[in-house]
Formats: C-alpha cells, sequence, structure tokens
C-alpha cells in the first residue's frame, strides 16, 4: 500500500478549515456588496477551545476564496476570553457584527457582554463594545450567541441563548430594536416551560413563506434510543413567530437537523436570492476524541459543512449541497447503470458520488474505504451508518428512519470527513474519519433483491484560497 504523509493523508480540500489552530462555529454568515462572508470561532494559537477570535473567509461562488486578517480579536475588557459566537446583517450599506464577549473573573467567574462591531468595507471592523446589559434578572450568565435578523415590519429582532437560573434549563430570549443600537429584552422565545437540556446555543430563526422554524442546540439531552446519541445536538421546531417575539411551536417533537456524529452550531442566513443557506460545525466531539484527532499533530482541527440550502417541505427541514457545489465537479469518476452489486476503486478522496434508483431502493450495504458502512433496511427504511471510533477503535452508528422510500443517495467524500444526504437532504448524516489506510475503495452490495440503479460519480476539485491577511 502507498504511504502517503499523514498531513496530507487527513487534508480537506473542498471545506472549510482553519490555516492552524482550531475552528469551531460557524459565524457572521451574510452577504454584503456583492461577496458571501463565512466567519469563524477560531483559536489561532492552538488546537485547544481557548482564545477564540473570528476568522474570516469570503468568496463570490464558493470555489474561489480568500482568507482575511481575523475581522475580531479578543483584546477589549470586555471580550478578552472570547469573542463568541454570533451573526451579521447589512444596515444603511454597513455590515453590522453582533458577537459575544467572553470575560472570566479571577476565580472563574463568566460574564457575557453581547457586543456590537460595524465594517463599511466587510473586511476591517470597528468594535462598538457592548449593546446589552447582562445579567438578566432569572438567568444565568450563559447568555451567548446573538442571531439578528430584520422582521418584515423593518425592526430587527436579536434571538439569544440563555440558561434559567432557577431550573438551570435551556432557553432563548428575544430582543427588539428600531436601530441595531438600542435593543429592549421582549421575552422567552415561547412561553410554555420546556425542559430540553441545560443550556441553549447558537439559536437561529428562519423564516420560509408560510412556516418559521426556530432551530437551536441544546446541550444535556439524554440520549433516548436513535436520537441524541452525541455529546450536544442540533435540532428546532416548527411554528409561527407572531409579531410580539413570541414562538408558537407546532405539536411536534424536536428534530434533530442531522444523525451523523459530529455537526453542530448551524447558522443560517438569506442570500439575496431568497435562498437559506445553512453552514454548521463538523464539529462537536467528547473532550477525549477530540484530543485524539489526527491533524492536531499538523497543528489544525476541525472544519466547516458544506454549505447546504434549507428548504421547508411538510413539516421538515430539507438540507442539500447549494447548487454551486456542482462547480466542484472535476471529471466523470464513475457511471454505473445495472442490477448488479458494484466495487470501484475512487481515483481520488475527493468525490459526489450519487446513487440514484428508478424505483424504491432494496436493501443494500455502500462500504467507503473500508472503514464507513451505509446500511438500508427497506422494510422500515432504516439507515445507519457505522465507523470505527479513532480513540477506542470500536464501531459505533447512528440510525435514523426516512419517511419516503429511498431513492437517492449522494455522498460528498473527502479524506477524512463524509456528508451522506439521503432522498435529496430528507435526512443527512455528517461525520469524520480517521482510516490509517489508503484503501479508495467503494463497495455498493445488495442484501437481498437486486433492482437497477445508476451510480454516477465525480471527482471534485479543491478550494482556490488566496490569502489576503
Ligand atoms: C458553541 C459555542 C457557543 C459559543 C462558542 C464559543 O459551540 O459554545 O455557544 O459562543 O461555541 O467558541
Amino acid at each position: 500500500m502507498e504511504q502517503t504523509n499523514k498531513m496530507e493523508q487527513y487534508e480537506l480540500g473542498y471545506h472549510i478549515r482553519p490555516p492552524h489552530g482550531l475552528l469551531n462555529d460557524p459565524n457572521g454568515l451574510v452577504y454584503y456588496k456583492g461577496i458571501y462572508h463565512v466567519f469563524y470561532q477560531w483559536n489561532q494559537t492552538d488546537t485547544t477551545h481557548q482564545s477564540k477570535s473570528w476568522g474570516h473567509m469570503t468568496t463570490k461562488d464558493f470555489i474561489r476564496w480568500e482568507t482575511h486578517q481575523p475581522a475580531l480579536e479578543p483584546i477589549d475588557w470586555y471580550d478578552r476570553d472570547g469573542c463568541y459566537s454570533g451573526s451579521a446583517v447589512v444596515f444603511e450599506e454597513k455590515m453590522y457584527v453582533f458577537y459575544t464577549g467572553n470575560v472570566r473573573g479571577k476565580n472563574g467567574e463568566r460574564k457575557s457582554y453581547q457586543c456590537l462591531a460595524i465594517s463599511e468595507d466587510g473586511i476591517h471592523f470597528e468594535k462598538k463594545g457592548p449593546v446589552l446589559e447582562h445579567p438578566i434578572k432569572g438567568y444565568t450568565a450563559h447568555v451567548r450567541d446573538p442571531k439578528v435578523w430584520q422582521g418584515k415590519d423593518g425592526n430587527w429582532w436579536m434571538i439569544l441563548g440563555a440558561q434559567k437560573e432557577e431550573t438551570l434549563t435551556g432557553d432563548a430570549l428575544m430582543y427588539q430594536s428600531t436601530n441595531l443600537i438600542d435593543w429592549s429584552l421582549t421575552g422567552s422565545l415561547m412561553d410554555e416551560p420546556l425542559s430540553l437540556g441545560y443550556m441553549w446555543e447558537c439559536p437561529d430563526v428562519l423564516r420560509f413563506d408560510d412556516k418559521d422554524v426556530f432551530a437551536f442546540s441544546p446541550q444535556g439531552l439524554t440520549a433516548e434510543g436513535e436520537k441524541y446519541n452525541n455529546i450536544y445536538q442540533s435540532g428546532y421546531f416548527t411554528g409561527e413567530l407572531c409579531d410580539n417575539g413570541k414562538f408558537i411551536r407546532d405539536h411536534q417533537p424536536f428534530k434533530e437537523l442531522d444523525y451523523g456524529f459530529e455537526f453542530y452550531a448551524p447558522q443560517t442566513f438569506k442570500d439575496t436570492g431568497g435562498r437559506t443557506i445553512l453552514y454548521a460545525w463538523v464539529g462537536v466531539m467528547e473532550p477525549k476524541l477530540e484530543a485524539a484527532v489526527p491533524t492536531r499533530k499538523s497543528g489544525w482541527l476541525h472544519a466547516l459543512s458544506i454549505p447546504r440550502e434549507v428548504t421547508y417541505e411538510k413539516g421538515k427541514l430539507i438540507q442539500y449541497p447549494i447548487a454551486e457545489t456542482t462547480h466542484l465537479r472535476e471529471t466523470k469518476s464513475v457511471v454505473s447503470k445495472s442490477i448488479q452489486d458494484e466495487s470501484f476503486t475512487l481515483s481520488s478522496l475527493q468525490q459526489d458520488i450519487l446513487v440514484e434508483w428508478d424505483a424504491a431502493a432494496t436493501d443494500f450495504i455502500i462500504y467507503l474505504r473500508n472503514e464507513i458502512e451505509i446500511n438500508y433496511q427497506a422494510s422500515n427504511k432504516k439507515i445507519t451508518v457505522v465507523r470505527t471510533n479513532w480513540l477506542t477503535n470500536v464501531k459505533e452508528e447512528r440510525t435514523t428512519f426516512l419517511t419516503q422510500d429511498l431513492m437517492e443517495l449522494r455522498l460528498l467524500i473527502e479524506s477524512s470527513m463524509v456528508e451522506i444526504f439521503l432522498n435529496k437532504g430528507e435526512e443527512v448524516f455528517t461525520l469524520r474519519y480517521f482510516t490509517s489506510e489508503m484503501n479508495h475503495s467503494f463497495n455498493f452490495k445488495y442484501l437481498n433483491r437486486k433492482v437497477e440503479k445508476t451510480i454516477t460519480g465525480y471527482t471534485l476539485r479543491s478550494f482556490i484560497v488566496k490569502d489576503k491577511s
């Protein structure tokens, strides 16, 4: 087997990763003066969760990117222990960025300030300091991750993740403003008492024509069968956001956005074409597993997901790679229409593979690089993804159930990440994996009845990144 050096072995070509240090949440996603801006939580000096600044990349086409100097650095009294997560909006041709200033006292006690920074060119930011007073009566200092958007009436909303003091349960707080500077609290997003974990991080409100969606990342959910098996989860409620800032949720349970292993802290924004685009951190893991990620030896850790267009269909969010992702396709690497099992050697580890069935898929297993298994059981539309835990070397799996027969499966493969989209985004599994073998195999195996399917694969090019920092 060919031996490559470890750095190349786990490299990511078409996902945003930090040049060095640790990346976590996507921040400040915005389309400003014809350019898409992606910021992210970034520890520039180490692969630990200390000293977060805002890393910054821009693109016009999601293929050619520019890296800029960090937009925000934790150097002021109100953010000296971290410029934590937040969002961006455009107002009077300026970019307004809201974020949480994290400050620790002598004995480690936490203070959170919701802060503003303004930019006139999208590259240089002038910090304006805190815009909100904390703590708020009845809440602990765990209040962070401002997401701001403009309501239909032109007024601005801010939602914050929070923790109730009395019950130590997660909550979301809503604020309103006419000028983005003066904010007044309207209260909890939901009036009903919900006990769903001890803290809600990274809240977001998605607005579609006839539906609103409250997405958030609760910490502290207990695993229940196939649900909530990761350290923290991200998911949503559907419903209606009323003019008074209250969200009336539909009678549907909390639904996870992704059934893989590492997806966390997603954020969305709308572009001028009206698309809702989501990025997430890939991602959150148990500290011991994080410490064992092999890329730490090469000085970097974690990545963002592929940008996904989010739509609302029949009570559910659908997530599918944005159309621009197809521009990463270089050459067709696989084409096969057959009723047989199939085995391929992938020409590279950057692939976009589509499996399409003319009629409902029957039971199968896909083995990717002898490392990842995707197992489908048609009788109950059950889909299971298996990988090896790189700390324990034990196989682990995640499962969910489709509501429709499986007709399409799309795999976005990198050397150490896979995103699996089922039925054009009805369900998604995102995961990292680290195999020491340079195995490039892709095997498709029917388990009983064989039906015709088409497999089309494309080699994907890497981003072209210019450093403008
Ligand atoms: C979510 C989170 C946010 C916080 C940021 C700090 O992963 O904990 O709540 O703002 O990361 O990096």
